[in-house]
């Protein structure tokens, strides 16, 4: 077995973000201990914690910090406390320009039902009972959330402009994931998009269309984003692997998310050309709960499992928490998002000590 020493940078953030992190953090210590690994730990401001300190959501150093670790942890950021700061000192910033300063273009967010939380889908079991296992691949660092945002004064009333731009190179980068995560699964992919008005998802299909002459071996369609919205709703069986761009990825992965119970449940991996990733949980920082010992560790500690998987190349380590995951569940155990009749109610960190208890070396 070799020993690895890894240093992890670590984004508490906001909201419930240090609580779902310590319990990440501990499960990281615990495979450390299982299988002799090393890891440590640089702490990292970000967000609106960083905009109170030091007067912006990441200041050049914390982004160095993650630029040079081995890969990046982060819990959660943003909250009502910062909702009037100027558009570009927002907390939500920070992350943006974390994602750009890591170049991880590639945004990777499971939509998995645990058979263990059928009950928790809002959708009818007939549904459920078809399957919900999919991947919905995001570009990250272009479009709309990037291009410039203005807002000036025409005609005596307020406009507002925000520019949604792709260039071919940045589609070609995530269609290239988006066919290759098909091509290791189930050959696949879905192609999700606004080709019926916007030019930027005409250029999207194109792109997508000549690339899949390099990959026969992978089913391409495309599909309009509103029909997907409505899609995953009536038939999410469908689905493998659907690749689309950032905007369409970031409300498609919320809508996913829910289907198979709850948003407290999915991690995600951003990626970029190099092994060092980011990896999150895709909700929020739920100020409304924050500090109370009520939030969902499992999407972070799941986002831990991802971060060996991908950036250590430690598939043991990473099943090993997912099975420690699945045990919990199958006893019962649940977190208020998560909780049905006949289940047992715990906090953050009693969900997280129960999962520690479970993860057991195979
Ligand atoms: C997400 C979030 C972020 C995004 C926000 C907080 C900037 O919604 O990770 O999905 O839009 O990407
Ligand atoms: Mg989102």
């Amino acid at each position: 077995m070799i020993l690895m020493q890894k240093n992890i940078a670590v984004i508490r953030g906001d909201g419930i973000g240090p609580e779902i992190v310590e319990q990440a953090l501990l499960a990281f210590d615990k495979i450390g201990e299982l299988y002799g690994h090393t890891f440590t730990y640089t702490d990292v401001d970000m967000g609106g914690i960083a905009i109170d300190k030091w007067g912006d959501p990441l200041p050049t150093d914390m982004l160095e910090k993650c630029v040079n670790a081995d890969s990046v942890l982060l819990g959660a950021v943003g909250g009502p406390k910062w909702n009037d700061v100027p558009g570009d000192k927002r907390p939500e910033k920070g992350l943006l320009r974390l994602r750009a300063g890591m170049g991880v273009y590639s945004n990777n967010r499971p939509a998995k039902i645990w058979p263990q939380l059928a009950d928790a889908s809002p959708l009818k079991a007939s549904i459920v009972a078809k399957g919900i296992d999919f991947i919905i691949v995001r570009e990250l660092i272009g479009g709309i959330y990037f291009g410039s945002h203005t807002t000036e004064e025409v005609n005596g009333e307020k406009n507002a402009v925000d520019v949604l731009q792709y260039s071919e190179s940045e589609i070609e980068r995530i269609g290239r994931i988006g066919f290759e995560t098909a091509r290791k699964r189930s050959g696949k992919l879905c192609s999700v998009e606004k080709s019926n008005v916007l030019d930027s998802s005409r250029l999207w299909k194109a792109v997508m269309h000549r690339l899949s002459a390099e990959y026969p071996d992978v089913e391409l369609s495309d599909m309009l984003v509103d029909n997907c919205a409505m899609q995953i709703v009536k038939d999410p069986s469908q689905f493998d692997v659907v690749v689309t761009e950032n905007m369409f990825g970031d409300i498609l992965s919320d809508e996913a998310s829910m289907i198979t119970g709850s948003i407290g449940m999915i991690p995600s991996s951003s990626l970029g050309a190099s092994s060092n990733g980011l990896y999150e949980p895709i909700h929020g920082s739920a100020p409304d709960i924050a500090g109370m010992d009520m939030a969902n560790p499992i999407g972070t500690i799941l986002s831990a499992a991802m971060m060996l998987r991908f950036s250590f190349d430690m598939p043991a380590e990473a099943d090993c928490i997912e099975r420690a995951v699945s045990a919990v569940l199958d006893a019962g155990y649940r977190t208020a998002d998560i909780y049905s009749d006949g289940c047992k109610k715990i906090g953050c960190a009693e969900m997280g000590q129960r999962i520690l208890e479970n993860m057991r070396k195979e």
